[in-house]
């Protein structure tokens, strides 16, 4: 039996009909940028989220870009942000002309340790982008207060926990600025690229607007330089139909989770952690184990994927080792070393589960 990490012919099964139906209204719309399709999907995720504003645009990636330079990011200031996350988080610091700043993770919960984003501020910091990774929020209270405290802005990178709380405040509903992907893989995947920035605060999300349209408000009259970055019509009626499944493909995630605790339980696996503040999206469920390579050997014998986010820690990225590389971040590092994921995903079935469980626990 092959397993996969991801099923997305599964998912399109599910919601053939629907999806079909929605696609077939906008080609005969005839209208594919800015129209009533991203207004409704804005405003129903903003709902869902408990967030003033969402903003649609192109991807995940442009969020963050869009979001610093919303906060006025730019050279000359630094935005703290974990070594432990995709490359996206990192670069969006750098296209505004800004200093990524590297912190330390907490070794439970792989996200932003607080104390250590408390050691590496300067007199220059503007911002810290919390990372939820794998789909658990970031200590959002400790985080949060150290913001306030500095005034400094909080932008939370959100691409992997849509729908995760802390403390029942949804993940985009802590920071300034909430930033969210629609990768196809993501929990809630676009069939392309696409991506959402989240505020509560009214002026930004129209900053926000004027960005992503070329820096415009008013036809051809440019006040800003902005980009094109619009999420487009069929991106956003395919959203709108998989957003209704949101809440049932993540408990189911969450499902998978605990059966997975149970099987690996008393394993060499150290399985991961939940902070118990809030509920856990699972975009991954991910294990740590001494001996990776040999468990990731035994499952692609039995025909099992696994995949390994992330095995270079930012800081040792090549694009980044010249000014970061001297940086030590233990824990970061150690996770790069001897983190895996397994299938998660909400229509993995439970004998397919206990294969993974099965050939884990022989390798
Ligand atoms: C943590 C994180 N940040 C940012 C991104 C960038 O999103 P996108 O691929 O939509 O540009 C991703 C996903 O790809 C991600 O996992």
């Amino acid at each position: 039996m092959n397993i996969s990490m991801l099923d997305l012919a599964a998912e399109q099964r599910e919601l053939s009909g629907e999806l079909e139906a929605a696609i077939k209204g906008v080609l005969a719309s005839g209208h594919f940028i800015l129209g009533p399709q991203g207004a409704a999907f804005e405003n129903e995720i903003a709902a869902w989220l408990g967030v003033g504003h969402a903003v649609a645009v192109a991807s995940g990636t442009d969020a963050l870009h869009l979001a610093l330079r919303a906060a006025g990011v730019g050279p000359g200031d630094e935005v703290v942000t974990p070594a432990f996350t995709f490359i996206a988080t990192a670069q969006a610091i750098s296209y505004c002309g800004a200093r990524p700043v590297f912190a330390d993770i907490d070794p439970g919960t792989f996200n932003l340790d607080p104390s250590s984003l408390a050691r590496v501020l300067t007199p220059r910091t503007r911002a810290v982008i919390a990372v939820h990774l794998y789909g658990q929020c970031a200590d959002m209270g400790s985080i949060a207060a150290v913001c306030e405290q500095r005034g400094l802005t909080l932008i939370e990178d959100c691409a992997q926990a849509i729908g995760a709380d802390w403390q029942g405040r949804r993940a985009g509903a802590w920071g300034a600025l909430g930033c969210f992907s629609f990768y196809p893989t993501k929990n809630l995947g676009a069939y392309g690229d696409a991506g959402l920035i989240t505020t509560g605060d009214a002026k930004l999300a129209e900053t926000l607007r004027v960005l992503r349209h070329h820096g415009s408000r008013v036809a051809y009259r440019h006040e800003m330089i902005g980009y094109n970055s619009r999420m487009d019509e069929l991106q956003a009626a395919i959203l709108r139909v998989k957003l209704r499944r949101l809440e049932a493909w993540n408990a189911a995630r969450r499902g998978h989770a605990e059966h997975y605790r149970r099987l690996l339980a008393g394993s060499t696996l150290v399985l991961p952690s939940e902070h118990g503040r809030g509920s856990h999206a699972y975009h991954q469920f991910t294990l740590r184990s001494a001996r990776r390579d040999a468990m990731r050997e035994a499952l692609t014998r039995a025909g099992i994927a696994s995949a390994i986010y992330y095995p270079i820690p930012l800081h040792h990225q090549p694009v980044y080792e010249r000014e970061h590389g001297g940086l030590s971040l233990p824990v970061s590092e150690e996770a790069a070393r001897t983190v895996f994921a397994v299938p998660v995903y909400p229509q993995l079935t439970a004998d397919r589960l206990e294969r993974v469980c099965e050939v884990l626990l022989t390798a």
